[in-house]
């Protein structure tokens, strides 16, 4: 029996597929290497080029691989990009996800394990650690998407007793693979913690800081970063959880304690010894205050106990995959 990892050559599908192959799954990847790499693979895990909308594809990779559950990565992410193409975005995110869920139930896959985000909750109402039942209230078609995909399959799990799933909701997601296997390879990559790497690397002349007049202690935006295995590791406990019988659920994954840009901008300088030049800019659009996570029902229903809390890890793994990418591309 495998695990199917869709999206597995992605950053957080290539930590999922190491961590499972770690402990000995049987993984099987289906990515239409839009954004990922195949490199990034451990050499004997099978990959399915194709796109997860060829439901046909989805069906046969089922059958072949004797596939138990579905853990499902690809899709689309970048904000910005969403909001100038909403239909794209629904149609990468939303439909072809409804596909894989109709994939799922119609061959027994009861197990699925799905990758969504803080942004389902907009820009919240408060400055305290967000909750699940707070509001629902995405402000991209990003978070929309992701969203519409949550309720699939909360309906789909009420109409088919059989089918569980479990949506895990991202806080902001970095660092790479402790052991220098797996890290975030995207090219044009916009997050902060690459950007500033990249900037105290030399391979970005400049960055820029998007608003410094937030009501934040230092006027600059906080986020909850989790390191991306930390991040793995709540899935392969979700899936634990599900193969145990365990019932639908919607989890946070975040680490509740928040870091501002500056205070980030800080650990990168401290990891490369590189004191870079930034420019302060205005706000970017869209971009909430303060943002992080009340995981706890992560702790008390998966059993999540992070490993890697600490912002200089998370810079120094980051840093080193990017040495990494620097040499491979030079
Ligand atoms: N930032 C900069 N300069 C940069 C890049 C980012 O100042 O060059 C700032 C942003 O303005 C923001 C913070 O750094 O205040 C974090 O920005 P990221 O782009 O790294 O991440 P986001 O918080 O915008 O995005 C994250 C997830 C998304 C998710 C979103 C929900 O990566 O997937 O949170 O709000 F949708």
């Amino acid at each position: 029996m495998s695990v199917l990892i869709t999206g597995g050559c992605g950053y957080i599908g290539s930590h999922m597929v190491w961590e499972l192959h770690d402990s000995g799954e049987s993984v099987v990847v289906i990515d239409n290497l839009s954004t990922g790499f195949d490199w990034v693979l451990p050499k004997d895990v099978p990959l399915v080029v194709g796109d997860i909308g060829d439901q046909a594809l989805v069906g046969q990779v089922i059958r072949d691989h004797g596939v138990n559950a579905i853990i499902h990565f690809a899709g689309s992410i970048v904000v910005p990009d969403s909001v100038t193409d909403p239909l794209g975005y629904y149609f990468n995110n939303t439909v072809k996800s409804r596909g894989l869920i109709e994939e799922a139930v119609s061959a027994g896959v009861n197990s699925f394990i799905f990758s969504s985000t803080a942004a389902v909750y907009g820009i919240p109402d408060t400055d305290s650690p967000i909750a699940e039942d707070m509001p629902l209230q995405p402000i991209s078609p990003y978070g929309s998407s992701k969203l519409m995909t949550e309720i699939m399959l909360r309906d789909a799990a009420f109409a088919y007793p059989d089918f569980n799933y479990t949506a895990l909701r991202y806080f902001n997601v970095a660092g790479a693979d402790p052991k220098g296997r797996a890290g975030q390879s995207t090219p044009r990559a916009t997050h902060l913690i690459k950007v500033a790497n990249q900037t105290a690397l030399g391979d970005r002349s400049h960055m820029d800081v998007f608003g410094t007049d937030y009501n934040t202690p230092d006027g600059t935006c906080v986020r909850d970063y989790i390191h991306v295995s930390d991040l793995a590791k709540a899935h392969a406990l979700a899936l634990a959880r599900l193969r145990d019988g365990g019932d639908s659920l919607v989890a946070n994954c975040g680490y509740g304690h928040g870091y501002s840009v500056l205070q980030v901008l800080e650990a990168v300088k401290r990891a490369s010894g590189v004191d870079f030049a930034v420019n302060y800019v205005d706000r970017r659009a869209g971009d909430p205050p303060s943002l992080v996570a009340n995981s706890e029902r992560a702790g008390s229903v998966l059993g999540w106990e992070p490993s890697h809390a600490d912002l200089d890890l998370i810079v120094e793994t980051a840093l080193s995959w990017e040495r990494m990418l620097l040499q491979k591309h030079t």
